[in-house]
């Protein structure tokens, strides 16, 4: 059993040293939440601040060009972009960020089919967070394509010559369960289809290499792992090779080659610019810019090491400690991501029940408690205590409280 001075000397000792400083986390919260909503880094608040009061407040329109407080507000997407690549192992100039990651999935899946105008089905994995297949459904409905539901155990056995595109989540936001992005990458393209993947439940956490993998499409939002803030923008990427002939769908001014010429027709913009429809958040691009300041310095590798080192922990306490507890979190390292999932009958009394002591988790319906370990703040520590509360709330039966029957409208 490790006990509280050896938790502590594996933070004291590992990578993560000085990382949670760069958070402005509550005192005596312990926060597992950050698959669902990353803290808030500190900075964040007087960039927020400073935009709303010098760049907007000040310096108004002035400000979509470089000004002396800085502004440039119209490269600041590209500038985000260029800071998010190295996480998922793109070239700088090939992120676009700005709409939700719902938005890209309907401009990236249209986009996909037209770039395999013979085929026409589009491969979903049905237990996927609701939204891609959601809008998989809606651009089925709108182009005519067919969306084909594939085996979550071998999505592969879904393709064939028809299929356009295979479009998957990398890390479940149910389980927990990580997909071979590889190999299904490869797999795909054997059968002559593109891939395209839902990287939010691995941006920030988890090792992606999307250029290695040979992938062709990606989105990702960045209010988890990146801790970009609720309703931060998503980010798009399209493999290189495929950006000359991208034909999304949201054709709007902000994509145009030239928006200030105001043209009549649209002629899209080279590279990933092209992705732009509108305006983009500046306010919310700004916070995101900031927040992403807590991975200067911070490798992919030393994140997913101590990921694993937080995750392999909490999985052997809650086995250990609680034997009748189902982790259907993976055991392997390689087939999952950095949150652990546990079903129980109780699922949503339990969070609730650790809410009330300040460890935060969330429920997913129908039985899933789900323990997100976000690496740069969460310690061995909180795991230890969070476990400790754990089997207190069971122990005690405090998830029967009647107080927690009661379902809030955000779980
Ligand atoms: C895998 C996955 N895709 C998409 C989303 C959400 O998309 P949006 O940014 O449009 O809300 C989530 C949100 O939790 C998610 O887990």
């Amino acid at each position: 059993m490790t006990t509280r001075e050896e938790a502590a000397r594996l933070d004291a000792a590992g990578p993560a040293t000085g990382w949670r400083e760069r958070f402005a986390l509550p005192e005596g919260v312990v926060y597992l939440d950050g698959n669902s909503l990353g803290a808030l880094p500190v900075g964040v608040a007087d960039r927020l601040v400073r935009v709303a009061t010098h760049e907007w407040g000040r310096d108004l329109i002035t400000s979509w060009n470089p000004t002396a407080a800085g502004g440039d507000w119209i490269s600041l997407a590209r500038r985000v972009g260029m800071r998010i690549a190295p996480l998922i192992g793109a070239a700088p100039g090939d992120v676009h960020v700005g709409d939700s990651t719902s938005v890209s999935l309907f401009k990236t899946m249209v986009a996909a089919l037209r770039l395999r105008p013979g085929r026409r089905v589009l491969v979903v994995e049905p237990s996927t967070f609701p939204t891609d297949g959601y809008v998989a459904a809606g651009v089925a409905r709108l182009t005519g394509a067919e969306l084909r539901w594939c085996d979550p155990a071998d999505p592969a056995a879904s393709l064939d010559d028809d299929v356009a595109l295979l479009s998957l989540t990398h890390v479940d936001f149910r389980t927990g369960a990580m997909y071979d992005l590889p190999g299904l990458s490869a797999a795909a393209h054997e059968a002559g289809a593109l891939v395209q993947w839902d990287l939010c439940h691995s941006t920030g956490a988890v090792p992606v290499d999307l250029t290695a993998a040979g992938a062709d499409l990606a989105v990702g939002c960045s209010y988890k792992y990146l801790n970009g803030g609720p309703g931060a923008p998503a980010f798009t990427w399209v493999a290189p090779a495929l950006q000359p002939d991208l034909d999304q769908p949201v054709q709007g001014w902000m994509g145009h080659a030239s928006p200030f010429a105001m043209q009549r027709d649209y002629e899209p913009a080279d590279g990933m610019r092209r992705m732009a429809s509108g305006t983009p958040p500046v306010l919310a691009l700004s916070a995101l810019d900031a927040a992403l300041d807590a991975f200067d310095g911070v490798t992919v590798a030393d994140l997913r090491a101590v990921s694993l080192s937080l995750t392999d922990l909490f999985i052997r306490l809650v086995a250990d400690r609680l034997p009748d507890v189902e982790i259907v979190t993976p055991r392997e390292h390689e087939r999952r991501g950095s949150q652990v999932s546990l079903r129980h009958a109780d699922a949503y009394g339990i969070v609730q029940a650790l809410i009330a002591r300040g460890v935060v988790g969330d429920f997913r319906d129908p039985d899933i408690a789900r323990f997100g370990f976000a690496p740069l703040y969460v310690r061995h520590v909180d795991v230890l205590d969070a476990v400790d509360h754990l089997v207190a709330v069971l122990e005690a039966g405090e998830h029967r409280d009647p107080r927690y029957a009661v379902r809030s409208t955000v779980t």
